[in-house]
């Protein structure tokens, strides 16, 4: 890997800016294949305290005209438990980020004993964590982006990570779908809090500008949109943070990265990392190189007219 990709961010060294999002390997079942596979770093989970078989099948749908995916799994994952052992007995040496989120069953006002819990359980085994309040499969989820639920789970785990021996970094995981109000309010909670980062943006329920035809999208029902419809709402978020927090807060990116120039247009906006889903699906895993081969060409392109 050459060290012209590496980037410091929240004191780890990633060989590369590239990730795997959140979702792919839920359990981290394939984290030797990912490593090898070229990416820098890759997010495991959502993982919840207990084990739960999500929304029935079909939850995973293509809109190939649109290069995106429909899905609605609600944390399909073996919970925490069986994530830790297949941690403890990895081979592989990725950056490993731990997205965890509450169980179905459990109300928002006990959501933060959830992410504890698996915040305790996890600690170890991973270099840092994402709260992923932001998946619009599970049923009032979003709600803890608002002001007072979001900071009282916040403040729980900060308490936690605080009490820890060493730290890990922790950020937040938006939903594309706030209002710029809820934006605002975010971003002041994760000033106030010294959050380490946000990671943007989940899947969005915004339907508008597909070219899939209306009756095949209805069809379908409820989820959340990936690819690239997605790519131009989640460069809004990240523009718009960048901007408020004068690039203070480290941004990590994610939303219909499917080429090098949609990567470099993320970065451009103030991400310090990307991460990548459904362009991993379309384009396959080629695109990891893509991606860094073209930050490599452009910081050599850079440096001769600079
Ligand atoms: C099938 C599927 C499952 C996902 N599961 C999760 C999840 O468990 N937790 C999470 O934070 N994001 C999840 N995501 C969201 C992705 O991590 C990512 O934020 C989103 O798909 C936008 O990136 P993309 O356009 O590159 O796919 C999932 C996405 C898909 C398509």
């Amino acid at each position: 890997m050459d060290v012209r990709l590496e980037r410091e961010l929240f004191g780890i060294t990633f060989p590369n800016p590239v990730g795997l999002a959140a979702g792919f390997d839920k359990e981290a079942k394939y984290t030797s294949a990912f490593e090898s596979m070229g990416f820098g770093f890759m997010e495991i989970g959502t993982i919840t305290p207990l084990a739960q078989k999500g929304n029935d099948k079909p939850r995973l749908f293509r809109l190939k005209e649109d290069e995106a995916l429909i899905n609605r799994m609600g944390f399909n994952n073996e919970g925490m438990e069986t994530a830790l052992k297949r941690l403890k007995a990895r081979q592989s040496k990725i950056i490993i980020g731990g997205n965890i989120g509450k169980n179905k069953q459990t109300p928002n006002d006990e959501a933060y004993m959830d992410y504890v819990k698996c915040f305790e359980a996890l600690y170890p085994y991973v270099d840092y964590f994402t709260l992923n309040v932001s998946s619009p499969n599970t049923p009032n989820l979003r709600e803890l982006q608002e002001k007072k639920p979001l900071m009282a789970l916040l403040k729980s785990v900060i308490d936690k990570n605080q009490a820890t021996f060493n730290p890990k970094p922790l950020l937040l995981k938006i939903a594309p779908d706030v209002s710029e109000g809820q934006l605002d309010d975010i971003i002041h909670i994760a000033k106030m809090l010294s959050l380490d980062g946000i990671i943007a943006t989940n899947t969005t329920i915004d339907r508008s500008k597909l070219k899939t035809k209306d009756e095949h999208i209805e069809s379908i029902g409820a989820g959340g949109l990936s690819g690239r419809p997605l790519r131009q709402r989640s460069t809004e978020i990240i523009s718009y943070i960048s901007k408020k927090t004068e690039g203070k807060i480290p941004i990590i990116a994610v939303g219909g990265i499917d080429s090098y120039e949609a990567a470099q247009e993320k970065l451009d906006a103030g991400a310090s990392l990307v991460q990548i889903y459904t362009g991993l699906i379309y384009r396959g895993p080629g695109l990891v190189k893509e991606i860094c081969e073209g930050i490599l060409a452009n910081s050599t392109e850079q440096r001769q007219t600079g």
